[in-house]
């Protein structure tokens, strides 16, 4: 079984907290640990900044992010799939810019983790940027398996 959802959000950092509960309520769907909801939202999190003080330098209402997921129920539990997508300035340097305590604001407290941390929190990750146009991260999460006792039911 199938199911998902498409957010589409102003690039405002009043939305980030938005962003990564509307991702971990959706998630419920897959009957998800707390944990495994924490590894999401944190993701989440991560490149929902990423596209508000990077992608349009700050955010701004009239800068859109879309959020787009999609949950696989399996056997063992489920997958989650996320897209965050920007229209911003995009990365130069995909290959650099996923190196960890690589940043291009240094002086603003800017550790250049985002996307390490997406990578270690996730299952799968994929980054594709074209200067001028946009950014997208693709992510997956695996969900289940034998964790049944820290099960949380929507
Ligand atoms: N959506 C985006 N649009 C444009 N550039 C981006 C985007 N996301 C990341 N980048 C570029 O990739 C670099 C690395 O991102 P990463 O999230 O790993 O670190 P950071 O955002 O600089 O620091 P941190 O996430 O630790 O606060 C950024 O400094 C920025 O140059
Ligand atoms: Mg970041």
């Amino acid at each position: 079984m199938e199911n998902y959802m498409k957010l589409e959000i102003a690039a405002l950092s009043e939305n980030e907290s938005f962003a990564r509960s509307a991702v971990a309520a959706f998630a419920l769907y897959l009957n998800p640990s707390i944990s495994e909801l924490e590894d999401i939202k944190t993701a989440v999190s991560e490149a929902v900044t990423n596209s508000v003080v990077h992608a349009y330098a700050g955010g701004g209402a009239q800068n859109k992010i879309s959020i787009e997921c999609r949950a696989e129920k399996t056997q063992e539990g489920g997958v989650l799939h996320i897209t965050v997508s920007d229209g911003g300035c995009g990365i130069e340097d995909v290959e650099k810019a996923v190196l960890p305590f690589y940043t291009t604001l240094e002086n603003d407290e800017r550790s250049g983790m985002g996307f390490t941390i997406m990578q270690t929190f996730m299952d799968g990750f994929a980054l594709e940027s074209e200067k001028g146009r946009g950014t997208k991260v693709r992510m997956f999460r695996k969900l289940g398996g034998n964790r049944e006792g820290e099960r949380m039911n929507a």
